[in-house]
């Protein structure tokens, strides 16, 4: 059976917390922590940037930092978030132009960072096309990025289902992760589909049980 991981999104943690609230979900049995980076133009809502890596990093030398970019031009960043600690970062296709994505992704490799490409729902798996075989994950979107607690979409499933089986021919070893609107009913459903890494923002922060929640997204 595949290895699910479970990666909490700080962006629903009490951020006047935010140590206990990572150290709860490590204790709990999180496998990353997942870092919403937002900045109010590539999606209507600004989060948080590079300092609070560098926080969490401090505190957590050992955990693994997944970092979702949802900026415009990423590649201005990719730097900065590696210098501050991430182990992982994910760029939107639809974030620049594809030769600047390219550069980016190649920068972030030539850092030591892995590397994950993100696709919005409305963009089609067949985009992923040219970029499948370099890369260590692909994020499918379940939900329009911006905001945690949105209902899930369904209708992603199939797109999740075609990219697993073109990685299985190019790439095996990428993952799937899937990120909106996972909860214990919606998370069976994004595995069946071919994703392994799912992330959960309100669900897990949501719960006071958070070691009981996250052995229930991971299907145990
Ligand atoms: C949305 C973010 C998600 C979000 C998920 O743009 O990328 O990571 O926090 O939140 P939930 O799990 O609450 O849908
Ligand atoms: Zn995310």
């Amino acid at each position: 059976m595949t290895n699910i991981k479970i990666a909490p999104s700080i962006l629903t943690a009490d951020f006047t917390k935010l140590d206990e609230e990572i150290q709860s979900v490590l204790d709990a049995g999180a496998d990353y922590i997942h870092v919403d980076v937002m900045d109010g133009q590539f999606v209507p809502n600004i989060s948080f940037g590079v300092p609070i890596v560098e926080s969490i990093r401090r505190a957590f030398p050992e955990a693994f930092l997944d970092v979702h970019l949802m900026i415009v031009q990423p590649g201005h960043f990719v730097e900065a978030f590696c210098k501050a600690g991430a182990s992982h970062i994910t760029l939107h296709l639809e974030s620049d132009t594809p030769e600047r994505i390219a550069e980016a992704l190649a920068a972030a490799r030539d850092l030591g960072m892995r590397t994950g490409l993100s696709i919005k729902p409305a963009t089609p798996a067949e985009a992923l096309e040219p970029w499948l075989e370099g890369l260590d994950m692909v994020l499918v979107m379940t939900v329009e990025p911006g905001f945690g607690a949105q209902p899930f979409m369904f209708d992603q499933m199939p797109k999740i289902s075609a990219i697993r089986a073109r990685l299985d021919q190019v790439n095996p070893s990428c993952d799937i992760e899937v990120d909106g609107g996972i909860k214990p009913d919606t998370a069976p459903i994004a595995i069946r589909a071919g994703a392994n890494v799912l992330v959960a923002g309100s669900a897990v922060f949501g719960h006071d049980d958070r070691a009981g929640i996250i052995r229930t997204l991971r299907g145990e």
